[in-house]
C-alpha cells in the first residue's frame, strides 16, 4: 500500500488524524506502518455499540459427568487416557499470550512468583502439574505455548533462563498470536507512538489458528497429536492432560470436553456451559436471566451448574474442520496506552476504549458435542487474576498451600 492510498482510505474512513507525523519517519517504518493499516479489519468497527454478539439461542443442561462418577469409573478413564498420552496423541496449549492489566506486573504474567521462602513462579507450577503426568505415562507430551508479540521474547528468554523447569525443551515450541488494533469511545484509532498504531493480542480464541500460521501443523502431524488440552496460564492448580479428562472425552466418543467446576450459589459469576440450540454452548454470568440463574433440577441443585475454568480439550480433526470458519468478534473495554493529539504518552488508570477480541469460548460452539467433566475446585482451580481479593495471588497462595504446595 503507498502512502497516497492509505490517507485515501483512512479518510474515508474518517481516520486521517493518524498519519501525523509520516513524513518523518525512517523508510522502515513508513513500510510496517502501512502494513499495519493494510491488516486492519474494518468491519471490527460496525461491532461498536452493536449487541449481536450477544444475541444468544435456546439453552438447555449439557451432557456431563460429575465427580461421583468419575471416581466410580477412575480405572477405566485413567487407562483410556494414558494409553492416548503414551501413543503421543496428546498436545497440551499453554494460553499466555495475555496483558494480565488486572495484575499489573511488567513481565509476562506466567514469570509471577508466587513462592514466599522460595522461588515458585506460575510457569513452574504448571510445568510442575504436567510432570506429574509426565512422570504417570512415562512420556513427554508436546507443549505448544503461546505468547505475542509484546511477551514472545521474554518468555521465551525465561523458560531459558529456569532450564525450562526441569521439562524436555524438545517438547516445547512457542508461537506467536495475532495482534488487532484498538480505538477510542468514538470508534478513532488510537496509535502508541508515531507511526505505530496500537495494538492488543487479539485474545484467546484465535490460538490455532495463529499454530497453523506458524507451521505447527506439521508438528502435530509429525507427532501423531490427535488431541489438543487448552489451558489459560493463571491457574496454578490446573492438572494439564489430565488422563481421567482425556479418557472420559475418548470413551464418551466427544469431539472435546471442558473442565467444570460446581456452581452453588445463583449469583456466583462465572461462565456457565450449556446446550445452545442443541450445541455446545458457553454463557456469561451477566448474559444469563435471573430465571436461568435461579432455575432448579428436581434434587434441588441448580439446573444450569457447570463453570467453566478454561481448559478444554479438541480434538485436532474436528479444529482443522473449524479453523476457517469467522468467529465472533467481541469488542471489550480496556485500558489502551496511547499518544495524544499533542505526542504526549497517557496510560490510563480506567478503560479508555475498545479491543477486538476472539474467545477460545466460541470455539466450543463450533464443536458437535462437548462432554463437562466435574472437578473440585479446592484441588483444580486457583486463578490469578489480581494481587488481592478474589482470584488473586493471595487467594492462590492460600489454594497453593492447602494442597501441600510449599510456598
Ligand atoms: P484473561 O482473560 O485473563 O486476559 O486471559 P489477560 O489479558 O491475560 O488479563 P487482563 O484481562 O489483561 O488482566 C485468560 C487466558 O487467555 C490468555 C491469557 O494469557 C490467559 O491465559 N490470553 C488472553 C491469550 O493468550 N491471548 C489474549 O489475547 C488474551
Amino acid at each position: 500500500m503507498t502512502k497516497e492510498q492509505a490517507i485515501e482510505l483512512l479518510e474515508s474512513r474518517g481516520q486521517g488524524h493518524v498519519m501525523r507525523g509520516f513524513d518523518n519517519l525512517s523508510e522502515a517504518q513508513k513500510e510496517t506502518f502501512l502494513a499495519q493499516i493494510e491488516n486492519i479489519n474494518w468491519s471490527d468497527f460496525e461491532l461498536i455499540g452493536s449487541d449481536s454478539a450477544n444475541a444468544r439461542g435456546e439453552f438447555a443442561v449439557p451432557p456431563a459427568i460429575e465427580l461421583s462418577e468419575i471416581e466410580a469409573r477412575k480405572d477405566e478413564f485413567e487407562a483410556a487416557g494414558l494409553e492416548a498420552i503414551k501413543k503421543g496423541e496428546v498436545g497440551a496449549i499453554l494460553l499466555a499470550g495475555g496483558m494480565g492489566t488486572r495484575l499489573g506486573f511488567d513481565l509476562p504474567k506466567g514469570c509471577y512468583n508466587v513462592g514466599q521462602t522460595h522461588d515458585l513462579y506460575i510457569f513452574e507450577c504448571l510445568i510442575n502439574n504436567l510432570l506429574d503426568v509426565v512422570k504417570k505415562a512415562d512420556a513427554f507430551i508436546p507443549l505448544y505455548i503461546m505468547t505475542s508479540e509484546k511477551n514472545d521474547k521474554a518468555t521465551r528468554d525465561f523458560f531459558a533462563e529456569h532450564d525450562y523447569f526441569g521439562y524436555n525443551s524438545d517438547f516445547v515450541k512457542f508461537f506467536i498470536q495475532d495482534m488487532a488494533c484498538a480505538v477510542d469511545y468514538d470508534g478513532k484509532l488510537l496509535l502508541e507512538e508515531e507511526g505505530r498504531l496500537a495494538t492488543s493480542p487479539n485474545g484467546n480464541g484465535g490460538w490455532y489458528a495463529s499454530m497453523l500460521k506458524a507451521g505447527l501443523k506439521s508438528d502435530i502431524q509429525a507427532r501423531g497429536v490427535k488431541w489438543l488440552n487448552v489451558f489459560a496460564v493463571d491457574n496454578v492448580l490446573q492438572r494439564i492432560a489430565d488422563p481421567l479428562f482425556i479418557g472420559a472425552t475418548i470413551l464418551g466418543n466427544y469431539v472435546s470436553g471442558s473442565k467444570v467446576v460446581r456452581k452453588v450459589e445463583p449469583a456466583e459469576k462465572m461462565g456457565l456451559l450449556c446446550l445452545e440450540d442443541g450445541k455446545p454452548g458457553i454463557v456469561e454470568y451477566y448474559e444469563m436471566s435471573k430465571e436461568m440463574s435461579e432455575a432448579r433440577a428436581a434434587d434441588g441443585s441448580l439446573l444450569y451448574k457447570y463453570g467453566v475454568i478454561l481448559n478444554y480439550l479438541f480434538s485436532v480433526e474436528k479444529l482443522d474442520e473449524i479453523v476457517d470458519n469467522n468467529m465472533v468478534v467481541h469488542v471489550v473495554e480496556k485500558k489502551i496506552p496511547f499518544i495524544d493529539a499533542d505526542g504526549n504518552k497517557v496510560s490510563p488508570t480506567e478503560p479508555n476504549g475498545y479491543k477486538f477480541e476472539l474467545l477460545v469460548l466460541d470455539m466450543i460452539h463450533m464443536m458437535d458435542n462437548n462432554l463437562a467433566f466435574e472437578v473440585d475446585r479446592n484441588y483444580e482451580f486457583a486463578p490469578i487474576k489480581n494481587l488481592h481479593g478474589v482470584d488473586s495471588v493471595d487467594s492462590a497462595r492460600e489454594l497453593l498451600e492447602k494442597n501441600g504446595i510449599v510456598l
